[in-house]
């Protein structure tokens, strides 16, 4: 038998000296963030949130919730349900978003998965966009379908904390209530975003060239065009790039979407002729806005290994690299193909996952004899088993936020 998962919401005394570590760590930022002055409107209330969200020990606290955008094209329909099984949590939000490339019958057999799986039923909290979006590869189409599902889940559900993309090439490291656990302790206005102003090779590549994407007009898919001519470097704001993969804050989103300063929209006009530019619209954004600029932390959250220098794909990640993946401590990597054999052994030793079922949780409270389906049974989506998947994030979030790492990689 394993030992009796500390529960967050009991808060034995044993497990609160460990977290406190991580606590006082962090509440000096906390303290620094919380300085900062107001950006905008203050979060609508949800119906579910606790009196006092800035101490993770006032009262019974909940954890943040998360709210997750899955993107996937044609073929893909195993792979979004098997990392939709790894990363659901009953306390968040999933979005899934189909390329108008998908095929209509694909296209119901998973909105059928969606509307008959019994978990999803009872919490509703996983939906597919409802009308797919042309998606062109490095068009800003790619931009406009992460904006279109910030939009929606702005407007539908107003309870969550961060959002998060993944596509069909991503996977977790660890379950949701590891993340949920330790992103509880830190300050609701952190956005993990992974950028740099040393564009180097990408200024001739990304930055000077001018793209049309068709996808912005036609429903056929095509690829982006070239115009001849070539545009200066701009001079009203200075050009940030990174990963397109991010965990970004509501209240950040928030100020993209509806923009009540003008920066994220002039932004948005001007990526619109910008080779990919889901790799610099929110960097350029939040590194140009002084309310956001001091909540950004240089890291996307995702274990990746590069080949060599220009960093254009990232490897493909097998067996070889698991103890690496490991010890990273990030909750997710990417990439992977869909038979690596390195996920089911992630689904075995990390996420406790048997195949096409979810990756349990304080949630599950079924029998877990083998063979059995401990989420066959459900309890309250707000209690959070933490695993030993949480040290290994507490670990590498207090290497991020430390002195050298934090604040000198800010926007620089
Ligand atoms: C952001 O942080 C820098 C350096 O710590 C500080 O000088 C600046 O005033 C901060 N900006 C805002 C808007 O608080
Ligand atoms: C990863 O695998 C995919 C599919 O097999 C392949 O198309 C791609 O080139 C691979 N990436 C690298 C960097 O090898
Ligand atoms: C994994 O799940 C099984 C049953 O589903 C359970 O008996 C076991 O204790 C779990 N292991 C860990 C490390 O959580």
């Amino acid at each position: 038998m394993k030992k009796p998962h500390r529960l967050v919401i009991a808060g034995d005394i044993a497990h609160r000296k460990k977290s406190l570590a991580l606590f006082f760590c962090l509440s000096v930022v906390t303290l620094l963030i919380l300085l900062l002055p107001a950006h905008g409107p203050d979060r609508p209330l949800s119906t579910t949130a606790s009196p006092d969200v800035s101490s993770p020990f006032a009262g019974n606290l909940r954890p943040p919730k998360l709210a997750y955008l899955i993107s996937s094209t044609r073929g893909e329909g195993r792979r979004v349900k098997r990392l939709l099984e790894a990363v659901y949590h009953p306390w968040n939000y999933y979005l899934l978003h189909l390329h108008l490339a998908v095929s209509p019958e694909e296209r119901a057999d998973l909105d059928d998965y969606i509307r008959s799986e019994r978990v999803f039923l009872k919490f509703r909290n996983v939906r597919l966009v409802g009308n797919a979006d042309v998606v062109t590869l490095k068009g800003p189409t790619m931009m406009s379908t992460t904006l279109h599902a910030v939009a929606i889940l702005l407007k539908e559900v107003n309870d969550w904390s961060w959002f998060i993309n993944l596509d069909t090439w991503d996977y977790p490291l660890m379950p949701q209530d590891d993340l949920l656990h330790i992103f509880s302790y830190l300050p609701k206005n952190l956005n993990f975003i992974e950028h740099s102003s040393n564009i180097g090779w990408k200024e001739h590549q990304r930055a000077r060239p001018i793209i049309v994407d068709p996808g912005l007009y036609g429903f056929d898919k095509a690829d982006v065009f070239w115009i001849k001519d070539k545009r200066s470097m701009p001079s009203s704001f200075k050009l940030f790039i990174g990963s397109s993969w991010v965990i970004l804050s509501w209240s950040f989103l928030e100020y993209c979407i509806l923009g009540w300063d003008n920066l994220p929209r002039t932004l948005l006009m001007y990526y619109t002729n910008f080779l990919t530019s889901n790799e610099g619209y929110f960097h350029t954004v939040i590194c140009n806005s002084m309310d956001f600029q001091n909540s950004t932390v240089n890291h996307d959250l995702r274990f990746t290994m590069w080949d060599n220098q220009p960093r254009q794909s990232p490897l493909n990640l097998t067996l070889e690299h698991f103890s690496q993946l490991l010890e990273s401590g990030a909750p997710f990597a990417r990439t992977f193909t869909e038979t690596s054999a390195v996920l089911d052994r992630i689904d075995k030793e990390l996420l406790n996952k048997s195949k096409s079922r979810f990756c349990p949780g304080g949630w599950c409270l079924g029998s877990s004899m083998p063979g059995e389906d401990p989420c066959a049974n459900f309890g309250k989506p707000h209690v959070i088993k933490p695993s030993a998947g949480s040290r290994r994030l507490e670990r590498f979030l207090l290497n991020l936020l430390n002195a050298e790492n934090f604040r000198p990689r800010q926007c620089s």
